[in-house]
């Protein structure tokens, strides 16, 4: 065990930004810390160490880890030994910079080092105990590296939710001309097969029925000696006793194959919820970001889904005024969201990332603009979410329930489609239902959520 001067148990403090791949780096990152002895609090407070585990993706992202930094720096006034790394996208790729422009921070390392991390601490350690102040950048890319050292990595039971991430591919080749990916997380690298088996059981060991794989080109993910793809790898999951409900994000539309399509005919542990992104409707502007598809191509794709998973509920990312899109080019998203009809969805402004080719493009959208587009989108995508909640009341939906709601007197859980649903019951039963998938009577519909009760299932 780690202790601090006092004796304690030292602690860390982990806040993690961006996408869902952050939250299973970090959860990594706090298992490594538990086994060299570390206990993880709520707070940076008192914490003896601080992770920031950053995203990169839009401008307002970073932003915010700068002044998170300067919300930690009078921390570690009142307490000199604590240690401050940045980590995640922003290390990957600001490097040594951001302990230039912020000196507190001890050590900078990207996703694909994070595994190094008991090593890092003691080299601080280390040098402190020299008077040194210790200044460790590490964004080296050793990519497929990552999940050899993943391997090792014992997935400690950190929360006791039923659902449960695994991330089975990183990275990215497809260079959208707006997006940092590619350079941040490094090109595509699929996880072994009986690595993926091998964690999905130890978490149905403890408790878990519901694993969401992960990547950032998730259905690129392949067993390049079995020639086994995704749709092949669902279904081995899917068989393995203990699972009973598998997602997987997020997808590119030019990776989707016949057989993957066919899966959510067949399989029956996957779940009828799919998040593909299109980002805009134009072809104008899906040719300038490089997408390397078609609205045509899109909404055939969504209809061949359809024609196997009619109810499938689809979900999307959506750029609003990239560089030289008109009004008319913003019109055809809007078309195409009216098309398709989501069940619920991301959008952003365009936000220019350096070093992407899309932020030197002269024709950049006015500002004023991309709020009134993304104020237009938003209001068609909220319609739509809703109604598609609406679409539920009076059916009765299996949902696997996770946690207390907020609301004294509520377990919430999820349904199918990913919709968090809230069910008032007995206190006495609250704790029995944790973890299992009991009909639910919908009896309202919100934006965000849906309300019911436990059903006898007739
Ligand atoms: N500006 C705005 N949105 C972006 N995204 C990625 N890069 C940018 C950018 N430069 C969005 C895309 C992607 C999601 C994860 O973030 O919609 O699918
Ligand atoms: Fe970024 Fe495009 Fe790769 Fe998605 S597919 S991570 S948007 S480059």
């Amino acid at each position: 065990m780690a202790a601090s001067k006092s004796g304690n148990t030292k602690t860390c403090y982990i806040k993690t930004y961006g996408c869902q791949m952050n939250v299973y780096d970090s959860e990594r990152m706090a298992e490594a810390l538990v086994l060299s002895g570390y206990q993880q609090v709520e707070t940076a407070d008192d914490a003896d160490m601080v992770i920031l585990n950053t995203c990169h993706i839009r401008e307002k992202a970073v932003q915010k880890v700068y002044s998170d930094i300067g919300r930690i720096r009078p921390l570690k006034k009142k307490k000199n030994d604590m240690i401050i790394a940045v980590a995640g996208c922003v290390a990957q790729a600001e490097g040594a910079e951001i302990i230039a422009r912020a000196p507190v921070v001890d050590m900078v390392f990207g996703p694909q080092t994070f595994q190094q991390l008991p090593d890092m601490l003691d080299e601080v350690h280390a040098l402190r105990a020299k008077g040194k102040k210790s200044r460790l950048v590490r964004t080296e890319f050793p990519a497929a590296e990552k999940f050899t050292a993943l391997k090792s990595v014992t997935r400690a039971p950190i929360t006791r939710s039923p659902s449960a991430f695994v991330t089975v591919q990183e990275g990215c080749d497809k260079f959208c001309t707006f997006c940092v990916v590619p350079y941040t997380r490094g090109e595509e690298v699929s996880r072994p097969t009986a690595d993926i088996i091998a964690e999905t059981q130890a978490l149905v060991d403890q408790g878990v029925c519901e694993v969401t794989l992960l990547g950032q080109n998730v259905n690129a993910w392949q067993d390049r000696q079995s020639g086994l793809r995704l749709d092949g790898l669902l279904a081995q999951l899917g068989a393995i006793t203990g699972i009973e409900r598998l997602r997987f994000t997020t997808s590119h539309p030019r990776d989707m194959d016949d057989a993957l399509i066919a899966a959510h005919g067949n399989n029956l542990k996957l779940m009828p919820y799919l998040h593909l992104p299109v980002q805009a409707g134009s072809d104008n502007i899906l040719t300038a970001m490089n997408r390397k598809h078609s609205a045509a191509e899109y909404i055939e794709l969504v209809a061949r889904f359809r024609a196997v998973r009619p109810d499938i509920a689809l979900s999307s990312d959506f750029i609003v005024g990239f560089p030289g899109e008109t009004d008319a080019d913003f019109d055809a998203t809007m078309a195409l969201i009216e098309h398709v009809t989501y069940a619920q969805a991301y959008s952003f402004k365009y936000s220019p990332r350096p070093g992407t080719p899309a932020a030197e493009d002269e024709a950049q959208v006015d500002e004023a603009v991309k709020t009134t587009r993304l104020h237009r989108l938003q209001a068609l995508l909220n319609g739509q979410q809703r109604a598609f909640n609406d679409a539920q009341i009076g059916n009765i939906l299996p949902v696997l329930f996770d946690k207390p709601s907020k609301k004294n007197g509520q377990m919430s859980g999820r349904s199918p489609y990913l919709q968090t649903v809230h069910v008032t019951m007995d206190e006495a039963i609250m704790e029995s239902v944790r973890g299992r998938i009991l009909p639910v009577a919908i009896t309202a519909a919100h934006n965000n959520s849906l309300s019911g009760h436990l059903s006898d299932g007739d």
